[in-house]
């Protein structure tokens, strides 16, 4: 079953307003491509002023606080999000996992409380090299699908990003044969997690998606959209990625 594909931008920690001046033309590609989802993950600080500046894009976060409220200083929660008017929370992203020590069972929570507060959450996993040298990769995300996640998603509230993070940032991506493997293991899991709703979780590939590889990436079985970090922050980068994986 092919699935609506969605193409998300993490700009991590990039960006000021004037980067916002981005938005106009990765909108405008959003409407002229009606038949896929596009959405930016701008710092939280941008979250609202990428609102009001795009009314007609997917805004979203690049975590959530699990708590609904309370003593933890320097967090944001899924309420607050919503509230700036976000419709995605990314939780679980490999920089978090590592600079953050997030485990499975926090990533899980923080995307049950995303779910909780009616937004989509993009639970991220992904092998390191090592664990891809030692021929473990489709066992490593396996198990942080067991442990991240929520049993509650849906195909319009849960999405997976695979995301090997020897891929992230490094120009390097894993072959097609290796995509498609892995994303066919996420599926599987997933069926097993969610039973029939898991055919309808989108699963994105994520790591050095770039202009003249996102097709190729997107036309793999059960490849439904990118996860695109350091080409998201420009428009000449973005836009021809949207491109691509409308014509995939
Ligand atoms: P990259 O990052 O596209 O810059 O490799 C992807 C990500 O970390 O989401």
């Amino acid at each position: 079953m092919a699935l609506r594909k969605l193409v998300a931008g993490n700009w991590k920690m990039n960006g000021s307003r004037g980067a916002l001046a981005e938005l106009d033309a990765i909108a405008a590609a959003a409407d002229g491509n009606p038949g896929l989802d596009v959405a930016i993950c701008p710092p939280f600080t941008l979250i609202a002023p990428a609102v009001a500046a795009a009314p007609g894009l997917s805004i979203g976060a690049q975590d959530v606080h699990m708590a609904e409220k309370g003593a933890h200083t320097g967090c944001i929660s899924a309420a607050m999000l919503k509230e700036a008017g976000a419709r995605l929370a990314i939780v679980g992203h490999s920089e978090r996992r590592a600079d953050n020590h997030e485990t499975d069972a926090e990533v899980r929570a923080k995307a049950e409380a995303a779910i909780a507060a009616g937004l989509t959450a993009i639970v991220c996993v992904g092998e390191t090299e090592a664990e891809r040298d030692a021929g473990r990769a489709v066992a490593v995300v396996e198990g942080q699908l067991d442990g991240s996640v929520p049993p509650q998603g849906k195909g319009d509230t849960l999405v997976i990003a695979y995301e090997p993070v020897w891929a992230i940032g490094t120009g390097r991506t894993p072959s097609i044969g290796d995509v498609g493997e892995m994303h066919a293991a996420i599926r599987g899991k997933l069926a097993t997690l969610l039973g029939a709703e898991g055919a309808k979780v989108r699963i994105l590939y994520g790591g050095s998606v770039k202009p003249d590889n996102a097709a190729e990436l997107m036309a793999v079985a059960d490849v439904d959209g990118a996860l695109v970090g350091g080409a998201s922050l420009t428009a000449a980068q973005f836009v021809p990625i949207i491109a691509g994986a409308a014509s995939a």
